[in-house]
């Protein structure tokens, strides 16, 4: 009797896990390579051939930032993405990892080529390696799936509309696609991840990753105002609506913790 019951739970146990099969599945056949980007066939960023010298060479710092903050975010995705594929103790997780440390490392050579040929880095944004330490050095892997995949792989996909928005016509355009379809199943995968993890784990766990979050939160409203001085000049003008767009980031992190049955009560928002 006791073996039979064994045996029921794990199927069931199992069975739980299919979600993030789909998406290990889903994964591979959306896989892609850097030269499949339109190199050479259209230009690497909006072009910065009008207006004087000056106003040119500002608009390549602002895209030389854009391309450098993307390139930061990803690098550290690899650095997470390994982390989780190391410690994820079931079998179907570490399958979908294997994909997800693939995407980034790809992400990260795409982003490597397209800023050479953008003219060289720019200034790295302090507050986002402060955040991913944060990530990397959490308790739990409870907290690491639910602030890599469900918050910031959530958030990341408005931005990347945004610059393939303001960015037709190019290679970053094509790139910023890819990402975002890339990151939808980054973050589909740790949604259904962190559905089983949180239904086996104990209420201790759920206020510890609550807490967690919270203490997130100052560093990621820093990240989200912060601006290099390639862009300082429109970090003034759109500091309003840098803010609206934190306040929303900030409800959606709060909603996607709801939607995974976590108690939402003590999340303290610091808003400016
Ligand atoms: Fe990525
Ligand atoms: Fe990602």
């Amino acid at each position: 009797m006791a073996t039979t019951q064994v045996v029921e739970d794990w199927s069931l146990e199992r069975e739980a896990y299919t979600g993030v099969l789909r998406y290990y599945e889903l994964a591979k056949k959306q896989e892609w390579q850097v030269r499949d980007l339109p190199w050479g066939e259209v230009p690497p960023i909006p072009e910065t051939t009008k207006g004087t010298p000056q106003k040119r060479a500002r608009r390549l710092d602002v895209w030389r930032s854009v391309v450098t903050q993307q390139l930061q975010a990803d690098e550290l995705a690899c650095e997470m993405s390994s982390q989780l594929l190391n410690i994820a103790p079931d079998p179907e997780a570490k399958l979908y990892y294997s994909t997800m440390v693939q995407d980034e490392s790809r992400h990260t050579e795409a982003w490597l080529k397209l800023i050479d040929e953008a003219g060289g880095t720019a200034e790295r944004d302090p507050y986002l390696d402060e955040l991913a330490h944060m990530t990397l050095e959490a308790d739990t892997l409870e907290e690491k799936v639910f602030q890599m995949q469900v918050f910031y792989e959530r958030l990341i996909i408005s931005r990347f509309r945004l610059i393939a928005r303001a960015s037709r016509g190019t290679v970053l355009e094509d790139l910023c696609n890819r990402l975002t379809t890339d990151d939808g199943i980054h973050h589909g995968a740790g949604m259904a991840y962190e559905k089983v993890l949180l239904r086996n784990a104990d209420k201790k766990t759920k206020t510890a990753l609550v807490d967690a979050a919270n203490r997130l939160l100052p560093t990621f409203v820093e990240h989200a105002l912060w601006r290099p001085k390639e862009r300082a000049f429109i970090g003034e003008t759109m500091r309003s609506r840098d803010i609206a767009k934190l306040k929303e980031d900030i409800e959606i992190g709060v909603r996607l913790a709801q939607s995974l049955g976590l108690d939402v009560s003590d999340v303290q928002l610091p808003f400016p």
